[in-house]
C-alpha cells in the first residue's frame, strides 16, 4: 500500500511535468485528488491495525504534496498559455488595413438631386408639401371635381379615412404654396414622392417622384414658361439639346404642354406643363385678371432610366444591392 502511494506521487508529479494545458491539468487533478488517493484513504479500514497509521500519514502526505503540485505547475500554465495567446493574436501593424464598404446615394436620389441644385440655381425656392392629401387638394381644386373623366388619368391610394388619400402628383403642392404666399410672387419647386395604384410592371411603378414647379406672378407669359424650360434641359442635358413642346392637356393647365427633348432614339417626354388656369389661380388666392403662373411636372426617375439604359423600373425600389453598387 505505501508501495502504491509513492508509485501515484511518482506518476503524477511526472505527467504533471509533462501536460500542457489547463484542461489536462485538470483532468489529472480530479482523477488522483478526487479519486486515486481518496480511494486508497478510504481502504485503510481494510488493512492490519498495525498498518494503518503509516498509510494514513503518508496518504496525507502525498495529498499535500501533490495538491501543492498542481497550483504550482497550475501558475506556470496559465502563464504560457497566456504568453502563447499574446504571441498569436500580436497585431501585425505593418499589414494593409481591411477595405471599409462605403454606402452612397441611390442612383434616383442622385438624379433628384441634380435636378433640385438645377432649380435653386436658378432662383427657385423648395417647398416641401406633404405625401398624404385629400382629395379635394389633390383633384377639386386643381380644376379636376369629382366624377370628372381626368381623374382616371391618376388611379388612387386611397385610404380608409374618407377623402384622404395619397397624393398622385406634387400638383396639389401649388395649392399649398399659393395659399400661403397669395399675394406674393412665387418661384418653387416642389419634389417629392406620387403615389398610383398601378398595375406595375417594367415602365409603371406605384410609386416615384415628381419634381413640380410654380411660378405665379403679374405678367408671366408662355414665353417665359418655354424659356424657363429650355434654360433647364440646357443645364441638365448639355447646351446643344433640342426641346420640343407639344400641345397636350392638363385640367389644372390652359394651354398645357408636354416637353420633349431630343435623344439618342428620337424625343423623350421629360415634363407637363402649361400656364396656371384661372380656376387654380382663384382657388389658391390670386385674382386671374392681375396674375398669371406657369406650372409644370417632371419625372426624375425617368431621366435615370434612360441615362443608365436601365430596363426595368422595379429595380429602383428593390433595393437590391447587385443593382445599386453598380452606381
Ligand atoms: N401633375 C401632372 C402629372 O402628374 C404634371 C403637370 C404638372 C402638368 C404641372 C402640368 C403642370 O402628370
Amino acid at each position: 500500500m505505501l508501495k502504491r502511494l509513492e508509485d501515484l506521487q511518482a506518476d503524477t508529479l511526472a505527467e504533471l511535468e509533462a501536460l500542457t494545458t489547463m484542461d489536462e491539468l485538470r483532468t489529472l487533478r480530479s482523477r488522483v485528488l478526487k479519486g486515486e488517493i481518496t480511494e486508497i484513504l478510504r481502504s485503510i479500514g481494510s488493512l492490519p491495525p498495525e498498518e494503518r497509521p503509516a498509510v494514513g500519514q503518508l496518504g496525507n502526505e502525498v495529498r499535500q504534496t501533490l495538491e501543492a503540485a498542481f497550483a504550482e505547475r497550475e501558475e506556470q500554465i496559465k502563464a504560457e498559455e497566456l504568453a502563447r495567446e499574446l504571441e498569436e493574436g500580436a497585431i501585425d501593424v505593418t499589414l494593409p488595413g481591411r477595405p471599409v464598404q462605403t454606402g452612397r446615394l441611390h442612383p434616383a436620389t442622385r438624379t433628384l438631386r441634380e435636378v433640385i441644385n438645377i432649380w435653386r440655381e436658378m432662383g427657385f425656392q423648395v417647398y416641401l408639401s406633404r405625401d398624404v392629401e385629400d382629395d379635394d387638394t389633390n383633384f377639386t381644386l386643381l380644376n379636376i371635381p369629382q366624377h370628372h373623366p381626368a381623374r382616371d388619368m391618376w388611379d388612387t391610394f386611397y385610404t380608409t379615412r374618407d377623402g384622404v388619400i395619397l397624393r398622385t402628383h406634387t400638383s396639389p403642392g401649388q395649392i399649398h404654396a399659393m395659399r400661403e404666399y397669395a399675394p406674393e410672387p412665387i418661384r418653387v419647386i416642389l419634389p417629392g414622392m406620387v403615389y398610383r395604384y398601378e398595375q406595375v410592371d417594367a415602365t409603371h411603378e406605384m410609386q416615384f417622384n415628381q419634381v413640380e414647379g410654380l411660378v405665379v406672378g403679374r405678367n408671366i407669359r408662355m414665353s417665359d414658361l418655354k424659356g424657363t424650360m429650355i434654360a433647364f434641359a440646357h443645364r441638365m442635358y448639355g447646351p446643344e439639346r433640342r426641346v420640343r413642346f407639344r400641345c397636350s392637356h392638363f385640367p389644372f393647365t390652359e394651354p398645357s404642354v408636354e416637353i420633349d427633348i431630343e435623344g439618342d432614339n428620337g424625343w423623350l417626354e421629360i415634363a407637363g406643363a402649361g400656364m396656371v388656369h384661372p380656376v387654380v389661380l382663384k382657388n389658391g388666392g390670386y385674382d386671374p385678371r392681375e396674375y398669371s403662373g406657369f406650372a409644370f411636372g417632371m419625372g426624375p426617375e425617368r431621366v435615370t432610366l434612360l441615362k443608365h439604359s436601365i430596363e426595368d423600373i422595379r429595380y429602383f425600389w428593390q433595393n437590391d444591392l447587385r443593382f445599386l453598387e453598380q452606381f
